[in-house]
């Protein structure tokens, strides 16, 4: 089944993820995901966001796939 956004993304992005970065996007919206998808995809990969921890591969990857198969909703 293709990956989707409500199902499969939204959820790794933490309440506290979405209230630190809402000065840029919104980490819970599809639109801005989908529109800053190479820079957030940048910044997870390298592990310099989030600032406190940094993601499981499985998780980079899993988001990496979505953004390969469309952006799916
Ligand atoms: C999964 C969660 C997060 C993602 C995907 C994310 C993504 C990003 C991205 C893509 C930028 C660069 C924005 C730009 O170049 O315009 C950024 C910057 C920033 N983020 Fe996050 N962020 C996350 C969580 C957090 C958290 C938890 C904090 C904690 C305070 C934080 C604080 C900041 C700050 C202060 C900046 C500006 C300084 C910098 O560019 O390093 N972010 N973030």
């Amino acid at each position: 089944m293709a990956l989707s956004f409500e199902r499969d993304i939204r959820p790794l992005f933490r309440e506290s993820d979405r209230r630190s970065m809402e000065w840029r996007f919104d980490l819970w919206s599809h639109a801005d995901v989908q529109t800053n998808a190479s820079t957030i995809l940048g910044r997870l990969r390298e592990g310099t966001m989030p600032c406190d921890r940094s993601w499981p591969e499985a998780d980079v990857d899993k988001l990496s796939h979505w953004i390969e198969e469309g952006m799916l909703p």
